[in-house]
Formats: structure tokens, sequence, C-alpha cells
């Protein structure tokens, strides 16, 4: 096991495959021109099919798609499943004990698989690797061999003896104290991301979207959420890289963007004020007491990708999306961007965790429904019919029967697209800790089926309003056979999407697409962000294709292909 208390020690390589006799070497042959560069020929090693297991959120997909891309640039090869890798990476979440759970249930399948293959490693990171509680890490994951915090990713190659002797050692996580917590601190991710981002190691799993992470961590103080604990606090992303990384996807003829973050619109409130930015120390709103003057923020990032164009003058990358956004920072210049940037697509999720004031004052999210909704008002003004989801927690601490029919009353009179909605978990050292976590698991279910059950119909009727209308589909999926199984994990969920969504009867979904003989059954996303169902070409993956409604059900809608 490898010493986890210092992660300022460069510890000695977990990952020794053992070597297999005659097979053949992860590094190709090396025959050098010149007999005096023989000394740096590379070590002849075996390098492992890895295999990477993401949970969670968008963040989480993403770390992973950065880590396969380190991976891959270190020679190693990417295995279809986990029993056939010899290494395994969980990129694990911890925003409900659920989520942990899942993880820590297959430690006895991970024991068996290593039993039956004794090269075989395996790494846990993600936010269940918390400094807090690295002592009972081991204990709860016995099949690891290495635990690294979010902000430890960068070094994995490193860590598993990968990288080349002449490498320079990867970037070593820092910590500092949030309350009364030690956390990891992604101070170097910016740099190590924009590193990653040159030599080309971010192995994006889609052609057509690409994440593009903007801030690492979270300031925020909702007393329920273990994020401030597991990421650490706010570390914005340099301006001009995040730019230059949307660049680059433009040029990869990517369709779509989701700048990501934890909270992405307190973007640019951490970075070196600069004169270029002085406009935005007057305009900006300031509803949060920060030293804002002169920094880059959301608005003026999405300006900024939105204003990279083609040759046509049409914006080069055509959809741009952000998540997840706190109500609290949604600043009337954004809601300007927004408006005015053509690329920028007409979706928000916007979670408002509860409908009661009360309740919202003691998981600290520092609103009102009132502010809440005159931002609502606002963004719906400056974009009519732009799409609204949010996240809801069920059976917080003290929520009474009367609090949580306010929720209710709520999401009568928002009339969300859709809501992703979850029961309290406890999380351990989070500050609702000190709270009782009194509503009866029995309540905690039945008020969250109240919710889906009241949702249910708010999001048929919403998807309604499309029926005959003509939209614009990315394509990004060829469906699976049974096309009308529309509660399949939405390919866009909002950043920390809870595990728990609506189940919702299937009776009212669209039928499956009936494809004709040389068509498959597609799928794709509106700007909205709603699912659609389609028949076309098997090469439609990453086209904007025009499609007319036809059917719509309260989790997907269904098309035709015109022209
Ligand atoms: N219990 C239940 N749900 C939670 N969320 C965050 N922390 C918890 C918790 N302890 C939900 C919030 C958040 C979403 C990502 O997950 O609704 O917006
Ligand atoms: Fe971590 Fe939160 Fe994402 Fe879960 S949802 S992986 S806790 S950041």
């Amino acid at each position: 096991m490898t010493d986890l208390a210092n992660p300022l020690r460069r510890s000695l390589p977990v990952l020794d495959p053992a070597a297999v006799p005659g097979a053949p070497s992860g590094l190709p042959a090396f025959e050098p021109l010149d007999a005096r560069l023989a000394e740096y020929r590379p070590e002849v090693r075996s390098l492992p099919s890895f295999f990477v297991w993401t949970l969670g959120c968008q963040m989480n997909r993403s770390d992973s798609e950065e880590m396969a891309g380190r991976l891959v640039a270190a020679g190693a090869t990417e295995a279809a499943t986990m029993e056939a890798a010899d290494l395994v990476v969980i990129n694990t979440c911890a925003i409900r004990e659920l989520a942990e759970a899942k993880v820590i249930g297959r430690q006895g399948h991970l024991q068996r698989l290593k039993a039956a293959n004794p090269s075989l490693r395996v790494v846990l990171t993600g936010c269940a690797v918390r400094e807090r509680d690295r002592d009972g890490l081991e204990h709860r994951y016995p099949a690891v061999d290495l635990f690294l915090r979010p902000d430890q990713e960068p070094e994995l190659v490193d860590r598993l003896g990968l990288a080349s002797a002449q490498a320079p050692v990867g970037a070593v996580g820092a910590t500092t104290v949030v309350g009364r917590t030690v956390v990891g601190v992604a101070d170097h991710l910016a740099a190590t991301r924009a590193a990653a981002v040159a030599g080309g190691a971010v192995a994006r799993g889609s052609a057509t979207s690409a994440w593009l992470p903007i801030i690492y961590g979270c300031d925020k103080t909702c007393t329920y959420c273990i994020v401030p604990f597991s990421r650490g606090p706010e570390r914005s992303r340099p301006f001009d890289e995040i730019v230059e990384e949307a660049r680059t996807i433009a040029a990869s003829g990517f369709r779509e963007v989701t700048l990501l973050g934890q909270n992405v619109n307190s973007y640019g409130h951490d970075l070196p004020p600069e004169p270029r930015f002085g406009h935005i120390a007057t305009e900006r709103w300031a509803g949060r007491r920060l030293d804002l003057g002169s920094r880059p923020d959301l608005a003026e990032l999405i300006r900024a990708i939105d204003g990279l164009r083609a040759a046509d003058g049409a914006p080069a990358i055509p959809r741009l999306r952000f998540i997840t956004s706190h109500p609290w920072d949604l600043s009337d210049r954004l809601i300007e961007a927004m408006a005015e940037c053509p690329s920028m697509c007409e979706a928000l999720h916007l979670p408002v965790q509860s409908g009661d004031d009360e309740v919202l004052r003691r998981m600290g999210r520092q609103y009102t429904t009132e502010h809440y909704l005159e931002r609502l008002a606002r963004i719906r003004e400056a974009i009519p019919g732009i799409t609204v989801s949010t996240d809801i927690i069920v059976g917080f601490c003290g929520e009474t029967e009367v609090q949580f029919e306010r929720t209710l009353r709520f999401l009568e009179a928002v009339r969300y697209d859709q809501v992703f909605a979850a029961a309290y978990s406890e999380r351990p050292g989070t500050p609702a800790t000190r709270l009782a976590d009194d509503v009866p698991a029995a309540d905690k279910r039945r008020r969250l089926n109240a919710l889906l059950a009241l949702q249910e119909p708010i999001g048929l009727e919403r998807n309604r309003e499309w029926l005959g209308r003509e939209v614009e589909v990315l394509v990004d999926a060829v469906a699976r056979e049974r096309s009308h199984d529309h509660d399949a994990a939405p390919a866009q969920a909002p950043a920390q999407a809870p595990a728990i969504v609506g189940e919702g009867s299937r009776a009212d979904e669209p039928r499956g697409v009936r494809p004709r003989p040389g068509e498959v059954a597609l799928s794709g996303r509106t700007r909205g962000n709603k699912l659609v169902h389609l028949a076309g070409g098997a090469d439609w993956i990453g086209r904007l294709v025009r499609v007319r409604i036809e059917h719509a059900g309260p989790y997907a809608l269904r098309g035709v292909a015109i022209g």
C-alpha cells in the first residue's frame, strides 16, 4: 500500500505488473540512427490496459477524460471492460451516501479480479477521497492500491510509475483548511490542464460535444454539500487559456461546448485584475461582497468564446452551454451576454433546492425564493422560451410537511422543464451534521415520490409546447434497439446531477422511432437541451439537423428530419 499520509512525497510506483514472458512491450521497438542515442533507450516494460469507471457529475467525466488522455499519452491502452483491464481507475462521487456505497459494494468483485490477475492495480480518486478521512479509506476500499484526491489526479501517471524516468515529476497537490477541515487545493490544476490540452492528452469521450472546465472547487456555504471539502476552494482557470482551449475544440470540429464548474458563474473573482477588464468593475452586479474590480467574469468569457468565428462569420462553436449555476451569482451582465451571444443555448440549470425560505436559510443558500423568482423572471424576459431545470433536496433537516408543500407550490408556479430531485443524505464533515437529520426515511421517500408525481405532468405539458414546431437537433447518439427507453441517463445531465430522477410512467412517452431501410434510430438534443428521438443516417452523428416535433412525452420528444 502506498504512503498516503504525505502527498508531497513521491511514492514508489504502485504499478509493477508482472512481466509476461513473450508479451510484446508496450513501447515500440527502438532502433536509433546514431549509436550514441542508444543510451536513451526507454526501459522495456509492459504497459497496462486501463479502464476508468466514472460516477457522478460532468466535472468527474471531464476529469476522467483528462486521466484517460494522460494514460494513453504514457503508452497505455484502454480496455473495453473492467474485467479485461490491469489498471482500474475509479472516479468517485460523494454527493450522497448511495454514490459512495456503490463503489464500496464493488470491492469484493475487485478483490476477486485481483486474485485472478495479480498484476491488477486499482486507483480510487474523485470526491470520496478527502483528506480528513484518509485513514478510513483503506478500510472502506480494501481493493484499492492508490488513493488520489481530485486535485491530485494529474499525478496519476507519475504515481503509477508510468512516466518515463526522464519526465518531470507531476504537479503535487497542496492542502489548505476549510472550516476545521484539511482539503486539497486545485492551485496547479489550471497549469496541468493547459499542459494536457497542449499535449493532446485529453481523451474526449465524444467528437461532438466537449466539456471545458473553467473553475475548480466551490466557495459556497451550502450546509448539506460535501463539495467544498472534497474539491477545495474556488480556483478559476486563466481567461486566455480557456479561450485557447475553446479555439482548439472548435478547430477539432466539435459542435458544442459546455463550460464546467461547481459554480461557473462565480468565475474570475480570484484572478488578478487586468486593465483590459477595467469595464467590468462598475458594471458587474455585486450581489456578493468581493473585490471584483477589473477581473473577468463568466459574461466576458461567453462573449470571447462566442466571438470565435468561422470564415462565414458564424460562431466557430455553434452551441455554448454552462453548468452549474448558483442563483446568487446570476448577474445582469451574464443574462445580457446569454441573450446577445448567438451560440449561447437557450437553456439554464438553476438549482433552487427548496421552495421554503426557512429551509433555504438552514441550507445556507443565501437567497430567498423571492430573489430566485426575480432572477428567473429577468432571464425569462431576456430570453423568451428558455428552458429551465433545477435541483431539489427533499427531507432536509427539520423540513416540515408545510415547508415541503411550499416546495410543491413553488414547482407549480415556476413550471420547470425538468427537475432533478433527491432525498437529503447526511454527509460526514458538512455543517449540516450539526443539525438533526430528523425527517424519517419513509417520509423522505414519500415526499420524493409526491414531488416527482407533481412534476411529471408539468414536464409533459412543457414538452407538448414543442409539438409541431421545427427545432435544430444536434445528433449525438445512435439509440439503443428499444428507442422508447427515455429514462436512460441523459447525455447532458446537469453537473452533479442527482442519481434519482423521476422514474415516471413510460406509457405517455413517444413510441420508438421506426427507421426505414438504411436508417437507424438516433437521438440528440435541441438548443433547449430537450432529448429528441428521430430516424436517420448512421453518419448523422455530430450534425445539426432540422426536425419537426411530432410526439411529446414527459422526458423526451420525437420528431422527423426535414429537408
Ligand atoms: N443530499 C442530497 N442531495 C444533495 N445534493 C447535494 N448534496 C446533497 C446531499 N447531501 C444535491 C443538490 C445539488 C445536487 C448536485 O445534488 O440538489 O444541487
Ligand atoms: Fe464530486 Fe459533487 Fe461531482 Fe459528486 S457531484 S463527483 S460530489 S463534485
